[in-house]
């Protein structure tokens, strides 16, 4: 394996002389933005050369997949994840949001349930309602030392009526690979609910842990793949989501030609340029990935180390993902996500997610940036006046 310093990750490149989200938001101000889920990290160089050479030919004319992309992935998804896919399987899509939506529009019918656990990626939260589908969730919950799964209260949250059920794994904003028991469980529940599963993958490229491998829910048995749709994009792992590219795996015939007959004449096939990029991320990306984990894994011991050193805040580090959800509310801040802002450091708000209290910190970047990004947040909780320190309950 390649050392993290054949890659350079430590020198930052200025985003600002681009439009984009993510420094966009903060233009002309003094935030360093770790919030929306892309990495300051320039893609593979692999990734990059076949971009130059497609677009260097100069012909952009319309493109449908070819065989050495359905290739680059199946042998990926082989190799990485020790799942074997069939390539009629693969539906093309230009987002994994947009496949998600797209589960629940083939989940029961209109005014059926589609269960989520919260904390979660937001657009889970809404793609129930954009389809006509009402939304039941229950809440993941913390132990000493990870984030799983309440399992009773996920059984009295499903009613009659859900007909879906959408699972993120690795879990955003919590970090979790979820293991093989948990994951068994869920199928399990799946099959007696006669639920459909959507499991969204697209951070199975970012395990930190080796110890903790991503299990594919699809790949526990064949009566679980029947059920289930699987997303998966490069777009993580390899930072390249603006170039729209992503996949769902549906195993079984008749799921796979419900799910094509919703995207019928509404969901484009992906840009060309990104299905460039996803043959060569899936195909010789695995020593940039390789160095970017041992990188990321630095990363978060540095937020693990500072937030445990902040006076009211704390948090479980992930196994997975380059973010880290951290709890607030022993900080009593009224506005955490306000309180970081004010000080210099753009976080995603926990609301949106499905629990205020919390912040998203995204330490997929360079380290100047996030030491600097650490430091401050620090100091604005030491500066705080005696009214904002945190009271401890009980003490008057
Ligand atoms: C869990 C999860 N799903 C989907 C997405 C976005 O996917 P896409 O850009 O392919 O729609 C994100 C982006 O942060 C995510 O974290």
């Amino acid at each position: 394996m390649m050392s993290e310093l054949s890659f350079d990750f430590d020198t930052p490149i200025d985003r600002r002389t681009l439009p984009g989200d993510k420094w966009g938001r903060y233009a002309g101000r003094d935030v360093l933005p770790l919030w929306v889920a892309d990495m300051d990290f320039a893609a593979p160089p692999g990734v990059i050369e076949a971009l130059q050479r497609r677009v260097a030919h100069g012909v952009f004319g319309y493109t449908a997949p070819w065989p050495e992309l359905v290739a680059a992935v199946t042998d990926g998804l082989a190799r990485d994840h020790g799942w074997h896919i069939e390539a009629d399987w693969l539906v093309w899509l230009p987002g994994v949001v947009t496949g998600f939506n797209l589960a629940c529009q083939i989940a029961g019918a209109a005014g059926d349930d589609v269960f989520s656990a919260t904390p979660v990626y937001p657009p889970f939260l809404t793609a129930p309602g954009n389809a006509g589908r009402r939304l039941v969730s229950s809440v993941l919950k913390p132990d000493a030392d990870r984030w799983g799964w309440d399992r009773a209260a996920v059984e009295a949250t499903l009613t009659p009526r859900t007909r879906l059920l959408m699972l993120c794994n690795p879990h955003n904003p919590v970090g979790r690979v979820f293991d093989r028991a948990e994951l068994a469980w869920l199928a399990d529940l799946a099959e007696r609910h006669d639920l459909l599963i959507c499991s969204d993958e697209i951070h199975c490229g970012l395990v930190l842990d080796p110890d903790t491998p991503h299990i594919p829910i699809a790949s526990l048995d064949e009566a679980t793949a029947r059920r289930t749709i699987t997303l998966m994009a490069p777009s993580k792992t390899w930072n390249v989501p603006a170039l729209y590219c992503a996949f769902a795996v549906i195993p079984d015939a008749d799921l796979r030609r419900r799910y094509r007959r919703a995207m019928r004449g509404v969901v484009p096939p992906p840009n060309v340029l990104g299905m460039v990029a996803t043959e060569a991320a899936y195909r010789d990306g695995g020593t940039w990935r390789a160095a970017l984990l041992d990188y990321l894994r630095g990363n978060r011991a540095r937020v693990a180390e500072a937030v445990a050193r902040m006076p009211g805040l704390s948090m479980l580090p992930p196994q997975a993902t380059y973010l880290a959800w951290i709890d607030c509310r022993g900080a009593d801040l009224a506005d955490p996500a306000g309180f970081f802002e004010a000080a210099g450091v753009g976080l995603s708000d926990g609301t949106p997610f499905g629990t205020p209290g919390f912040v998203r910190l995204n330490f997929g970047c360079p380290r100047a940036i996030l030491d600097e990004a650490l430091v401050r947040m620090a100091r604005a909780l030491e500066a705080r006046t005696p009214r904002e320190t945190p009271t401890t309950p009980g003490t008057p």
